[in-house]
């Protein structure tokens, strides 16, 4: 059986906490995309852990992998591992030998590149953990992976044939001056040593075979999809975009199971009940048209903690999109979906989403494909009966009849304009301010 959790939006929807609570019944947890751009926070008794690499199934006695579509900063990775093992856990963490891996030069080439592109509508606002670089670099077949790690000789030969190129990118195309990260020599002595260690703790995995033999043992996998669909370097938003692919697709492209492995089990996407994003690019249904608006985004901000997990930027805030759900719904499959920070809307004065967009006059239930046309998109918005804040932690235990009706008829309408069902309803920060209704694991 496994199960792939998605973000059907911008990122941070809240797939932590989903992850987490079904993830008790995985035996294995998978990373299929992204690097150290994510960020989630994981509460295992009463112990609050910040992970951006390891898989948070790894803090509660389940296997996890970085599968190949990922890109691993080694620096990162071990630093999360060692403050875990300090707190007295023992993580099992395996890495696909075929994952690339981010260098010193690709983090500053990310930085050095967002700087350039300042002040034009070019910035992405990346997260500055070099995450396009190495990709970029894997597209052009001069990445190093996990495996060359632990070939000193290999790894040696692919430095000093990739260095000087970034080398002379920051120097002569940049103007600036290269440091230590294109020393060809400390990054051989530093990332043999990585090397040493993966071998030594066992770590480094054929990450298709690793899979399938763990599932011809019956074990149960959850492949965990980071950022967002709206993100996707297709389906999103390009050129505001993350370098990888979210979407369940990149479940099977990224670990080397079959397509067919990943929709024959459950696909969830998970929705924020609004909309955040960080970075740039358009937001139709963004609220900060007038003063009245930018309150409302304020308050929703405070209340929901919308700041960047990695970065500590305040995220924009909007009513949510329903074409981009629909879209999300479509590039995914999703067969189910969990709706988070339900209780961020309770006691406003208004609750809307973006039914559909108006462009040059026609209205429209999809997402154009083209980012321009995006941009330019108008939200035509359907109001909802408002609900009040109630005691949370009741409607927990006494489940989904206990959810005020009013926020009811707002999932329903969710649930039926991309018709699969809700499996669950976060109405607060923590794991167990979850309403269950199904779990995805659950024949
Ligand atoms: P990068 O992934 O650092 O290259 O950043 C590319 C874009 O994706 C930027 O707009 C980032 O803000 C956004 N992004 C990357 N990771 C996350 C995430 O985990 N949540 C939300 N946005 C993200």
């Amino acid at each position: 059986m496994t199960v792939t959790i998605v973000g059907s939006q911008l990122g941070d929807e809240g797939k932590g906490a989903l992850v987490d609570l079904w993830g008790g019944d995985a035996d294995i947890v998978v990373r299929y995309q992204g690097g150290d751009n994510a960020g989630h926070t994981v509460v295992e008794d009463g112990e609050e852990y910040k992970l951006s690499l390891v898989p948070s199934g790894a803090v509660r006695d389940k296997v996890g992998v970085l599968g190949n579509g990922c890109v691993i900063n080694p620096r990162t990775l071990f630093s999360e591992i060692d403050d875990l093992r300090e707190r007295g856990l023992d993580p099992d963490v395996r890495l696909a030998k075929r994952a690339h891996v981010i260098m010193p030069y690709h983090r500053r080439l990310d930085n050095i590149e967002e700087e350039a592109k300042a002040d034009s509508d070019l910035t992405v606002g990346t997260t500055g953990r070099g995450i396009g670089p190495t990709y970029e670099d894997k597209a052009g077949r001069r990445g190093i992976r996990v495996g060359d790690l632990l070939d000193p000789d290999v790894l040696r030969q692919r430095l000093e044939y990739v260095v000087p190129q970034k080398k002379a990118l920051i120097e002569d195309v940049y103007g600036l001056e290269a440091g230590e990260e294109c020393d060809v020599e400390a990054l051989v002595e530093e990332f043999t040593e990585i090397g040493r260690r993966l071998r030594e703790d066992d770590m480094a995995v054929n990450c298709g075979d690793f899979l399938a033999e763990r599932r011809e043992a019956g074990d149960n996998v959850m492949f965990e999809g980071a950022q967002g669909t709206l993100i996707d370097i297709d389906h999103g938003s390009y050129p505001y975009v993350t370098s990888s692919n979210p979407t369940a697709g990149g479940a099977a492209t990224g670990t080397g199971v079959g397509p067919t492995v990943v929709g024959q089990g459950e696909v969830v996407g998970i929705v924020k009940a609004y909309l955040s994003r960080v970075g740039e690019g358009p937001m139709p249904t963004e609220l900060k048209d007038d003063d009245r608006e930018e309150e409302l985004a304020d308050f929703i901000r405070e209340k929901g903690g919308e700041f960047g997990t990695v970065t500590g930027r305040p995220r924009r805030i909007g009513w949510l999109d329903m074409p981009m759900l629909r879209h999300a719904a479509r590039v995914s499959g999703f067969t189910g979906i969990a709706v988070n920070h339900l209780d961020v809307l309770a006691g406003l004065d208004e609750v809307k989403v973006g039914h559909a967009y108006e462009l040059e006059g026609d209205e429209r239930l999809t997402m154009p494909a083209t980012t321009e046309r995006w941009g330019e998109c108008e939200p035509v918005l359907k109001g909802f009966d408002t609900w009040p804040e109630v005691d949370w932690a009741a409607v927990t235990e006494e489940g989904y009849e206990a959810i005020p009706d009013a926020a009811q008829d707002y999932l329903e309408y969710l649930s039926d304009e991309i018709d699969v069902p809700i499996y669950a309803v976060g109405v607060g920060p923590g794991r167990e301010q979850t309403v269950h209704i199904e779990n995805p694991f659950d024949d």
